[in-house]
């Protein structure tokens, strides 16, 4: 069985911070997102893998990720000229899938908890296809999945405007090699994207045997700076605390993880939280949830349930930072002058609460 990991897109929802890099190496807790999937379907025992680039953000993909050693995998870019969808870019994977069955995942999917048991069901039981659903109160926004009274996929629709059923149908999904007589026969929706709603509704309509999983464990779709939070604070919740930097005068309560060489003076942190490497925490609180890639520096300011990308740098606030995503190279400090003013510098499609 193969992986094919999507890796593209333009990541809208996340701009500015998609201005300079892909949606799919935002980091949660330090780690590109992108990454939990690829270790996902390791985990599985799938490690020949395909990921699908765009020509804007591939090389940094490609240079992240490399050639996939450092997870135990093998990794084959395939370029996805436009972005045409999701289907499509199962389309332009065809020859390397070679006819064999496949997980597809997409790249900014985060689930907690892997996937062993759906692609240990997928491997051993005759199905065509299998997706994953995840119950909730508004999946408007994604695609959504309606089951029959045996629980069989009736119907999928991508985004309904009206409530047709709680469950969404996450970004990580099973194919044989009937989906290429789907993706080849459907047409563009009305944004201009083959859907893979409408593959898995063209594969359900040919009477196949289309599986679903109802997921318990959790499940993100990190396209949101909300939804980036709470896939690091899922992960924090459950990482063991772990200590390879130096701590002088300061105190860290419950699940803190310093890397290699950061550094903490005078200062408290209350976990979760994870200090990246070389960082400097000095004189600061940093509070629950709370990520901190490398090569920062945190002096004289309080910050909690936030991710700060690396090379930032935080010093003399007054106010505590909180529920903020902080981009690379960024640098907040007390500004000269009146009191009351404030004095920004901001990038396109920036967002500040005040
Ligand atoms: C895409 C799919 C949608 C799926 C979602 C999962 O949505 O089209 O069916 O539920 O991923 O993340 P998009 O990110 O294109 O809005």
């Amino acid at each position: 069985m193969k992986g094919l990991v999507l890796s593209g897109g333009k990541g809208t929802r996340l701009r500015p911070l998609t201005y300079t890099g892909p949606k799919q190496l935002v980091p949660v807790a330090n780690k590109p997102v992108l990454f939990y999937a690829l270790e996902d379907l390791v985990e599985a025992g799938v490690t020949e893998i395909g990921i699908v680039i765009s020509p804007e953000t591939g090389d940094q993909v490609k240079q992240t990720t490399g050639d996939g050693s450092q997870f135990g995998a093998r990794i084959t870019y395939i370029l996805q000229a436009q972005p045409l969808g999701i289907a499509h870019g199962i389309k332009v994977a065809e020859e390397f899938l070679a006819g064999e069955p496949f997980i597809l995942f997409l790249g900014d999917n985060f689930i907690r908890g892997g996937i062993v048991p759906q692609v240990e069901a997928f491997r051993t039981q005759a199905m065509d296809a299998q997706i994953i659903l995840y119950e909730m109160q508004d999946p408007s926004s994604m695609g959504v999945a309606v089951l029959n009274s045996e629980g069989r996929v009736e119907r999928v629709v991508e985004k309904p405007k009206q409530f047709i059923s709680p469950f969404a149908v996450i970004g990580i999904y099973m194919f044989g090699a009937s989906v290429f007589d789907a993706v080849n026969n459907i047409k563009p929706s009305a944004r201009g994207e083959l859907e893979i709603t409408d593959t898995i509704q063209y594969l359900v309509d040919k009477g196949l045997n289309v599986r679903a999983h109802k997921l318990t464990d959790e499940w993100v779709d990190t396209g949101r700076i909300g939804d980036m939070l709470e896939a690091n604070r899922l992960v924090l919740e459950v990482m063991e605390k772990k200590n390879e930097g130096t701590v002088e005068n300061s105190v860290l309560e419950g699940r803190v993880v310093l890397e290699e060489g950061a550094r903490v003076i005078n200062s408290k942190i209350r976990g979760p939280a994870i200090i990246g490497k070389r960082t400097v925490v000095e004189n600061a609180f940093v509070g629950p949830y709370t990520a901190i890639h490398h090569d920062c520096e945190i002096r004289n300011c309080e910050i909690e349930h936030s991710i700060v990308l690396e090379n930032s740098c935080l010093e003399e606030l007054h106010t505590r930072i909180a529920d903020s995503l902080i981009g690379r190279n960024v640098n907040i400090h007390r500004a000269e002058g009146p009191t009351k003013t404030i004095r920004l510098m901001l990038g396109d499609f920036s967002q500040v609460g005040i």
